[in-house]
Formats: C-alpha cells, sequence, structure tokens
C-alpha cells in the first residue's frame, strides 16, 4: 500500500529531510585523511539529538550506528570504524533522522583529498543521474520513468547500476511502498500521485554491477572491488514539478561548490 501525505506531513518530512541535510554538511566539514569513520558517526550523532531529534538507523533492524560510511567499493550499508580516511578515498555518507514522528534519509559521496579522474567522474555522474530521476518524479508519470533516466545516463557514461537495492516510499517508516529501482522502463510501474514521498537512491558502479555483503551481515560492496558512489534525496510528487524535500546545499557550501 501506498501512503499518499497531507500538506501538514509532508512539511513535517521537509523538516526532517532538512534536519539530514544539516547533518551531512556538519559531517562534511570533517571529511579529509585522517579522520576515522566513527569520528563522522559522533559528529552526526551530536547535531542530530541537540535538533531534539533521533538517529533514524541507530537500532534500525539492529544497525549499530546513527551514518552509514562506506568506502571505495563499498556500496551502501558500511558501519563506522576505526577505519582512517585517507587521500583518494570516496565516502558515501548516508543519514537518517527521525524528527515528529517522520523519517528523513538523504546520502552524499565525499571525495577525501584528491582522487583519482575517474573516481570524480563517477560522482558527477551519479549526482547528475539523481536529478535526472528526480525530474521526472512528478504527478501523471510511473515509477519506471525515473529509473529509465537515471539508467540511462549512468550506462551511457559507461558505469553500472546496482538491481538488488532500490529507492523507496518514505513517511513515519524509513521504508515504505513502493519500490523505486534504479532501472527500468519508461512509462512503467506505479503512477506517481501527489502526496507521495520517495527517496531516489542510485548507487552507480565504476565497474560491474554485481555486489556481495560482507562478513559483518551489513556492508555491500562490488564484487571486482572497483569504486561505487551513492547519491539520495528525499522528493514529495507535486504536479508540474518535484518538490526535493532534502537538499545538497548546505553540503556544498561546505565542500565550496556554490
Ligand atoms: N540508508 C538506507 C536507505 O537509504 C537505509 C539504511 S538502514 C540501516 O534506504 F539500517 F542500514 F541503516
Ligand atoms: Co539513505
Ligand atoms: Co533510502
Amino acid at each position: 500500500m501506498i501512503i499518499i501525505k497531507t500538506t501538514e506531513e509532508i512539511e513535517k518530512l521537509r523538516n526532517s529531510n532538512q534536519l539530514v541535510s544539516k547533518t551531512l554538511a556538519e559531517v562534511a566539514k570533517y571529511i579529509k585523511p585522517g579522520v576515522t569513520t566513527e569520528k563522522l558517526d559522533r559528529v552526526a550523532e551530536e547535531y542530530i539529538r541537540d535538533n531534539k531529534a533521533i538517529p533514524g538507523f541507530l537500532g534500525y533492524n539492529g544497525y549499530p550506528k546513527t551514518l552509514c560510511t562506506s568506502v571505495n567499493s563499498q556500496v551502501v550499508h558500511g558501519i563506522p570504524s576505526a577505519y582512517i580516511l585517507k587521500e583518494g578515498d570516496v565516502v558515501s555518507v548516508d543519514c537518517g533522522v527521525i524528527l515528529q514522528d517522520f523519517y528523513g534519509d538523504t546520502a552524499y559521496s565525499f571525495e577525501v583529498g584528491e582522487v583519482d579522474d575517474s573516481v570524480r567522474r563517477l560522482l558527477r555522474i551519479t549526482k547528475e543521474a539523481l536529478y535526472l530521476g528526480v525530474e521526472k518524479a512528478i504527478e501523471g508519470n510511473r515509477i519506471g520513468d525515473i529509473g529509465s533516466s537515471v539508467q540511462y545516463h549512468s550506462e551511457k557514461a559507461g558505469f553500472s547500476v546496482v538491481r538488488e537495492m532500490v529507492g523507496h516510499g518514505l513517511g513515519r517508516h524509513l521504508h515504505e511502498e513502493p519500490e523505486v529501482p534504479n532501472y527500468g522502463t519508461k512509462g512503467s510501474g506505479a503512477k506517481l500521485k501527489k502526496g507521495m514521498v520517495i527517496c531516489i537512491e542510485p548507487m552507480i558502479n565504476l565497474g560491474k554491477r554485481q555486489i556481495v555483503q560482507e562478513a559483518d551481515g551489513w556492508t555491500i560492496r562490488t564484487s571486482d572491488k572497483m569504486p561505487s558512489a551513492h547519491f539520495e534525496l528525499a522528493v514529495a510528487i507535486d504536479s508540474g514539478k518535484p518538490d526535493v524535500l532534502s537538499t545538497f546545499s548546505y553540503i556544498e557550501e561546505v565542500l565550496n561548490l556554490k
């Protein structure tokens, strides 16, 4: 069942997703060679609690941390640890919060110091693919219109799309219907209706699309050990144009991209 949100509920979801967006910007200030992913997790948890919200991932299906920090060949669900980020790494940071009973969920892939041109291009294309998907997230379109745009842009660049994990509806639960794949066919799938709120979150690999789960039971990495990128935004379906509830603008101010 797809839950349609009222205007009031969408404003709550906007608050939750703006808080996650600001939390990621706070984390961005600390991302440099020499910092541990555990430190990033502490920064995020403190910021979320200071803002009277609850970490959304902590305890979710037993997940042990506030952030997912996925480094290099790790695709998603990397667990913050004593790992020290080094020059040339890419770290995908995914964050969730609960504020006034509604979830926020947003992710951004960061360069650590100077990275290879191939990695820089992977990040650029993945973010572009996400934005192209977001443009399709309007009333009357279908789920397949989003996935088809994400897939076309990513594969045209020579990259591959992870299939096993998908975006999702967002609300009082972190993962609601519908599933939002990052591949698909135009005109197929559920019709998008005003009041639906979805997370679009392409996971794009530099090499082959196949993934494996690591022994910790959480971390997903590429089978070929090549780098992967992950960006995520929450979007409310409206008529005419997407109502994007999260934003990368706070992050990109910190990174000096804006
Ligand atoms: N970040 C995932 C998503 O965007 C969910 C992570 S759940 C956790 O949908 F338990 F691994 F944190
Ligand atoms: Co997420
Ligand atoms: Co998500």
